[in-house]
């Protein structure tokens, strides 16, 4: 890890109507090569101009993330990904026809002009055309494609707010966007058109029966096959560990309270992230945080909510089950993923 010695900047910026000149100055930054994070309306991005390489590799330092795993290439219009896609083809028109600007991200084959750092020395890249109107303002004005993972360190919880993007990456990065809470709070669905069969690598808030619907194909199988063991890493995102807090976190059939009550009983300080309507219990080593049944809001606020436990210096995390059902489906990834045991690569 580099020294965090660079001086980070915060601007605060209204989500609808984003002033010219903060973003004429992102805008600036991230052509000089600078890093940018910004909200979209999934989680906030760690901007940088996705066709200097140089650039590039300051979101990996700056992230710790290994050179393995690909990032984002964001545009301002599918107009765009023309020119980054060697393949453009009917799958990927059609998708973005339905979605963008959206939640969705179409992995194809890449152009050549796109640096290899960026693809993790693939031959694909990932395209997304984000719906946020500060996302929008600084693609167009910075006049390049911004590569952007999310903004916080590898491996960690995706930050939905400028300050979870602060904390994690202040003195790392030079500038951040602030414009409040994202909406959506999960990141997007990577849809995978380069084979015979469009494949969803990512679960997200675009489900698998909306790009079904707009493509003519049942895709619901496909999401839900988990993923594929062996064979070339497809999407570094599918590992079993990622997004995940700094503490064990157990998601339990049905309520946590009974998960609960013994690891108090253990004497750990223990987070209990519940649905609203578990039944409380109250102990001076419990935090508990619950949340609406209803799965965008519970995308919405998981991630906050996560973080919250973690700041409250909890020795472990219990999950209640979330409902079955695919509007569920990418909370159910992220939660598993918070979950899952360190992999050995
Ligand atoms: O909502 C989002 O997608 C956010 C916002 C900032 O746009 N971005 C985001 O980026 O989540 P990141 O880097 O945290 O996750 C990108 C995912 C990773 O799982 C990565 O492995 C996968 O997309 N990915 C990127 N390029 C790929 C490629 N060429 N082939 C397969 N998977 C790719
Ligand atoms: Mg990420």
């Amino acid at each position: 890890m580099p020294p965090a010695d660079i001086q980070t900047r915060v601007f605060a910026v209204d989500p609808w109507k984003p002033d010219p000149e903060t973003i004429a100055t992102a805008a600036a930054a991230i052509r000089s090569g600078q890093l940018v994070a910004f909200p979209t309306e999934t989680v906030y991005g760690l901007g940088a101009n996705a066709l200097d390489e140089a650039a590039v590799a300051g979101i990996f330092t700056a992230k710790g993330r290994p050179a393995h795993n690909p990032v984002i290439v964001h545009i301002a219009s599918a107009d765009a990904a023309v020119s980054l896609s060697a393949d453009w083809n009917a799958t990927a028109r059609t998708l973005t026809a339905a979605f963008w600007p959206g939640p969705l991200t179409l992995v194809t084959r890449r152009a050549a002009c796109i640096p290899d750092i960026v693809t993790a020395g693939g031959d694909t890249v990932a395209l997304r055309v984000p719906a946020h109107p500060v996302a929008l303002a600084l693609l167009m004005e910075a006049g390049v494609p911004i590569a952007a993972p999310s903004a916080n360190r590898s491996s960690h919880i995706s930050p939905t707010t400028a300050q979870h993007v602060l904390m994690e990456l202040g003195g790392r990065i030079h500038l951040i966007l602030d414009a409040g809470p994202t909406e959506c709070g999960l990141e997007s669905t990577v849809v995978d058109c380069t084979g015979p069969q469009p494949r969803i690598l990512r679960p997200g808030p675009i489900t698998p029966s909306q790009i079904g619907a707009a493509l003519g194909l049942a895709l619901a199988s496909l999401a839900e096959s988990g993923p594929v063991s062996g064979g070339p890493l497809r999407s570094p995102g599918l590992l079993p560990r990622h997004y995940a807090p700094s503490v064990p976190l157990t998601v339990t059939p049905g309520s946590a309270a009974d998960a609960v009550q013994q690891a108090l009983a253990g004497g750990q300080m223990v987070g209990w992230l519940a649905v609203e309507d578990s039944l409380p219990i109250t102990h001076s080593r419990l935090r508990l945080v619950s949340l609406p049944r209803n799965a965008q809001a519970y995308a919405h606020a998981l991630y906050a909510a996560l973080r919250q436990l973690e700041a409250a210096g909890v020795d472990c995390m219990f999950v209640d089950a979330v409902p079955a059902g695919e509007e569920w489906l990418a909370v159910r990834d992220r939660l598993s993923k918070a979950g899952g045991q360190p992999r050995q690569r």
